[in-house]
């Protein structure tokens, strides 16, 4: 069974609105000799403070690149919470979305966290605010909350379990499998494609990812007729029908690998296209092509670009570290409550890929 609760109307354009202030915040590009000069201080800055750079794959390929070189890490959300944990660096900065330093920070609470840019949101986290959020699980209260990793401190506090697109189908299966009916927030079509994979009871909020819901599965259907050899790697953030068309759906570390591994020179990628640079580094040679994600009703501002991703870049970086602004505080009831259902999923995953 599964069923559906609306987001708002106006919460939908508040959201699109966030979008586009961040899309018009980016910072003017670096001429060539300035970029050298800022890359050269930032990396005395990271080793004077003890700090480490802790990089998504969606942020520009400058960070990722930078983030490697200095001893720090570039991987999907769930890896990029594991690194901060096992780091001995005093300071962890978050180049990604608020979501991503919150978790950071309740995992290493004795660390100072720092985000590159602290107004780098997430259209999943704004889609599900925590008072909203409380009532509707106050109205299934024999329901397991499961909430995605792309929520806030205070939603995760409400959860049972945390979940990333990495281990979403093993969990519910899991869970499931024990009789548990699921309360899941706030990605609808993660949700709905975990829903169908294992046969869960239940319930999804109704959010969205900005950049995923507009991949076109009739486009990527006529691209693929057109490119008969391509396989096509999706990200679970996709509207179903678009994942109905994959030859491999998963987290960004899943897709990278499979792009590595698979036995095929191109490959049809739907997700956010900061991805390309580590698929490229991993697969030299072969031909990786966006998804389709224009057309009718498409919003398609920044076509598979991530608004508050691309917020982060070399002068913000720059700036954080010189003045140590954007630390990551959270409450510290919210923070004991968050690290016990992160916990469960880091200790979850851990168990399931023990030999
Ligand atoms: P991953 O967990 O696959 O890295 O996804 C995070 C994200 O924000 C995707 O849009
Ligand atoms: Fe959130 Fe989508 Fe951006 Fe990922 S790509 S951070 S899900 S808005």
């Amino acid at each position: 069974m599964s069923l559906n609760i609306s987001t708002p109307h106006d919460r939908q354009d508040t959201i699109r609105d966030l979008a586009i202030d961040a899309e018009r915040a980016r910072s003017a590009p670096l001429s060539d000799a300035q970029q050298l000069k800022t890359i050269a201080h930032i990396k005395q800055l990271l080793e004077s403070q003890n700090a480490v750079l802790v990089a998504h794959y969606y942020v520009d390929a400058i960070l990722q690149d930078l983030a490697e070189e200095t001893g720090g890490f570039v991987g999907d959300s769930l890896e990029m919470a594991r690194f901060g944990l096992n780091s001995d660096a005093d300071t962890v900065i978050v180049a990604g979305v608020r979501f991503m330093g919150e978790t950071a920070k309740i995992l290493s609470p004795e660390k100072r966290v720092l985000m590159i840019e602290t107004r780098a949101e997430c259209s999943l986290d704004l889609a599900c605010p925590a008072d909203d959020f409380n009532q509707f699980c106050d109205q299934h209260p024999d329901r397991t909350v499961v909430v995605y990793a792309n929520t806030s401190a205070e939603v995760k506090a409400r959860a049972d379990w945390v979940a990333t697109s990495s281990i979403a189908l093993d969990l519910v299966k899991h869970l499931s499998d024990k009789g548990e009916k699921i309360l899941w927030a706030p990605d609808k079509f993660l949700g709905a494609y975990v829903q169908k994979e294992t046969g869960a009871d239940m319930v999804l909020w109704q959010g969205s990812c900005i950049v995923h819901e507009d991949f076109k599965a009739t486009a990527l259907q006529a691209l693929k007729q057109h490119k008969p050899d391509a396989k096509v790697l999706v990200h679970p953030e996709s509207p179903g029908p678009v994942i109905a068309l994959a030859d491999v759906v998963g987290s960004t570390t899943q897709i990278i690998n499979a792009a590595r591994d698979m036995d095929a020179d191109t490959f049809i990628v739907a997700t956010e296209r900061g991805i390309f640079h580590k698929m490229q580094q991993v697969a030299p040679g072969k031909t990786f092509i966006a998804a389709p994600n224009a057309g009718e009703g498409a919003m398609c501002e920044s076509c598979a670009e991530c608004p508050w991703m691309k917020m982060n870049d070399l002068p913000r970086l720059e700036h954080t570290l010189e003045t140590g602004s954007n630390e990551i505080t959270i409450d510290e009831t919210v923070m004991q409550q968050a690290a016990r259902s992160i916990t469960r999923m880091v200790e979850f995953n851990a168990r399931d890929k023990a030999p």
